[in-house]
């Protein structure tokens, strides 16, 4: 294992296996009929209950014909390239720390073990606030801020250009779920506000020990949505809802991967599940994805919609 640390090791029944199962049935979902503002009422509805579908039985879905521009995607994977290029004491410049979640980082741990991977955090609306613990009865706020790296200069154009497309793009799709839920349209607009959408850079270098460590370990997304942009590398592994076997998400060219976070759970009372997912990482490529847990939100209230028992009121925190 050479000079590996040993906090990236996975317990045995979490490492990854040699050879995954390829996805065979995470949907592909055309979203051209949302994409026009008079579109026939017949083929949105259509569109929805199949985003519908995919919610309920993966959780999972891949979209093309979304509406972001292809250009907008290219650059941000551009300047993620530069960043993460650069040597650690040049990245560590702009680290995140005990104030201020935005910004780089290198040793983040999911239950408790080491992911192998890199992150750049940067909020979408400025200044994000947020509670400043989990405690029930804090009352207190803190603020993210964003840090800029000197290098690449275009960061900050870039990723606010690419957070913009990206907002879009969720708010079509929770207009979607709200439709498939038999919910008004507009349900879930009102409980962006004050959101904690931000957009995270990962970067997955390549690891020695590929079978007995994680990009990301085992998890579920606290956010409404999440909107993922995989490189053609692949490493998604996605835990299927009828047996529980972990699948290997095939890259889809400009396709962006959607799923459910924990918040939509709530919403759809259940119906809608927030799924397990993890990356595996491999010995000679890197990976490069970026990700919007999308709208992530501080909201203090009840599921909106659906028959049933009511939610519990919840305030979620994704950092
Ligand atoms: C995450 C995540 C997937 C990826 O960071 O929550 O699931 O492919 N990332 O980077
Ligand atoms: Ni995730």
């Amino acid at each position: 294992m050479g000079e590996v640390d040993p906090a990236f090791i996975q317990a045995l029944e979490h490492r990854p296996k040699p050879h995954s199962v390829e996805a065979q049935g995470i949907p592909l979902i055309d979203l051209s009929p949302a994409n026009s503002p008079d579109a026939d009422p017949s083929s949105l509805s259509a569109l929805a209950a199949e985003i519908g579908d995919a919610c309920e039985k993966w959780g999972f879905f891949q979209v093309i014909n979304h509406g972001a521009p292809l250009h907008v995607r290219e650059k941000i994977d551009l300047v993620s390239r530069k960043f993460f290029a650069l040597p650690k004491e040049e990245k560590k410049k702009v680290s995140r720390d005990e104030v201020n979640p935005s910004g780089y980082y290198d040793t983040e741990h999911t239950k408790n073990v080491r992911d192998w991977k890199e992150v750049f955090d940067f909020a979408v609306g400025e200044p994000m606030v947020m509670p400043a613990s989990h405690e029930p009865d804090d009352r207190e706020l803190k603020e993210m801020i964003n840090q800029w790296p000197e290098y690449p200069s275009e960061m900050r154009e870039v990723v606010e250009e690419y957070g913009a497309e990206m907002q879009k793009l969720g708010h079509k799709l929770l207009e979607l779920i709200a439709l498939s839920l038999g919910l008004a349209r507009d349900r879930f607009n009102g409980f962006f506000k004050d959101q904690t959408t931000f957009i995270r850079l990962n970067y997955y270098a390549p690891c020695p020990i590929p079978d007995l460590a994680l990009g990301v370990g085992r998890h579920k997304d606290g956010g409404a949505l999440t909107i993922l942009a995989q490189d053609d590398v692949g490493g998604l592994e996605v835990k299927r809802k009828t047996d529980g076997e972990w699948i290997l998400v095939k890259p889809t060219p400009d396709a962006y991967i959607i799923n459910v976070g924990d918040i939509i759970q709530v919403w759809s009372n259940d119906k809608y599940e927030s799924v397990e997912h993890r990356v595996k990482v491999n010995s000679e490529r890197e990976i490069f994805d970026s990700l919007l847990p999308q709208p992530c939100t501080l909201y203090d209230g009840r599921a909106p919609g659906g028959a049933g028992e009511q939610a519990e009121s919840c305030q979620v925190q994704c950092l």
